[in-house]
């Protein structure tokens, strides 16, 4: 792999529109074949204006049942990507994205599946929806939470699939119009006798709270943030601790070469701020594979990865976001 290679182009090859404020790209990714799991997502590199942005996107198809590969965005008021690939992109256009990334992935498990979903975050549901359906023979239950039934993205698609698989998937729509916002107490009425279920959560904030707090399992909590990424906290005092730094970082982005002095625990993608540049990252929790970069002297230990197998990183590749350096010098090259 080259940092090159986290990126690819894709060819938007279809446009679904789902409700007035929400769209289903259909993509056909350059470097075929695309592997990815149901729950997944990419993060699309787009230029708007002077801008370049990085905005993960989940799958809405599921590798077992669909023969295509397709992301659905949903506008957010003001939002620069979400607008900007609703109103500018159309069939036969290119747009670059990540491989998959993400762990909002099934265990195998035979546990009954509750999938909580509010607005765009039926998106990985769908796709976690579809692929347990079609690969295991646990039974599926979502609560699908929206403002109104216009605004409900995948609704009829959710009916043909229920009507598909008779006793294995039930859908309960909550409509804020007709019953106000949803509250725990319908959380739990939903859960029933499935305490023991695996639970899958994505929607906005508010809607994530109330799931979390009327869920008290046994079963196990997975949850999906589309929140923008808070800024990333300090590495734990065990990841190069020392305070008696001495040496250089130094970062490739481009035609530029920047070198700072090392700053105990600073991540490379902290020391390239600090040098000036303007390197790309995304949710800066080492979850995406938009910093990447490589190491071409010295070494370093990332916090957390989620993208990167060993065989890249004894290649040298770098989650940039999450790598501290251990060598008094080191030089990384976005590429
Ligand atoms: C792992 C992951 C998967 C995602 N999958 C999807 C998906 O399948 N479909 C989809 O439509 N979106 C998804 N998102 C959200 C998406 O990445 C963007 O955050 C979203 O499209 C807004 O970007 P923007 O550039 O339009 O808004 P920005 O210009 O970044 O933000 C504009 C304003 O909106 C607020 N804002 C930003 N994001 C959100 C949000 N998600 N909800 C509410 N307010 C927000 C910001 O705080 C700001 O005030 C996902 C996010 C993550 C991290
Ligand atoms: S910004 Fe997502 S892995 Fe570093």
């Amino acid at each position: 792999m080259t940092v090159a290679q986290m990126f690819q182009r894709a060819t938007v090859t279809r446009i679904i529109t789902e409700t007035p404020d929400a769209r289903t790209f259909v993509l056909a990714p350059h470097d075929a074949p695309f592997p990815y799991r149901a729950g997944q997502y990419c993060t699309l590199r787009v230029q708007v204006g002077e801008e370049e942005l990085y905005r993960s996107y989940s799958m809405s198809s599921a590798p077992e049942t669909d023969t295509e590969l397709m992301t659905t965005v949903k506008r957010v008021p003001g939002g620069r990507v979400s607008n900007w690939l609703l109103d500018n992109v159309a069939e036969g256009d290119e747009l670059t994205m990540t491989r998959a990334t993400g762990t909002f992935c099934l265990d195998d498990t035979d546990a009954p599946l509750l999938g909580f979903a509010g607005g765009s975050g039926i998106t990985p549901i769908l796709s976690l929806a579809k692929s347990a359906l079609a690969g295991t023979a646990r039974p599926v239950r979502l609560l699908c939470a929206d403002r109104d039934a216009t605004s409900a993205i995948f609704d009829d698609a959710l009916t043909e699939l229920a009507a598909r698989h008779p006793g294995r998937l039930t859908v309960q729509r909550h409509r804020d119009s007709e019953h106000g916002l949803l509250d725990a107490a319908t959380v739990a009425a939903f859960v029933g006798a499935d305490t023991g279920a695996d639970c899958y959560l994505c929607g906005p904030e508010g809607f994530m709270a109330v799931v979390r707090s009327a869920w008290a399992g046994p079963g196990r909590l997975f949850a999906e943030d589309f929140a923008p990424a808070a800024p990333a906290e300090d590495p734990p005092a065990d990841i190069n601790g020392a305070t008696d730094l001495s040496g250089t970082v130094t970062i490739r982005l481009g035609k530029k070469t920047a070198s700072v002095p090392r700053v105990a625990r600073e991540t490379l993608l902290g020391s390239a701020r600090r040098a000036g540049l303007a390197p790309p990252f995304s949710c800066e929790a080492g979850n995406c594979g938009t910093c990447i970069a490589h190491i071409t002297e010295g070494s370093a230990t990332m916090i957390a990865n989620t993208v990167l197998d060993d065989d890249e990183i004894a290649d040298g590749y770098i989650l940039t976001c999450q790598g501290v350096p251990d060598s008094a010098s080191i030089t990384v090259d976005y590429e």
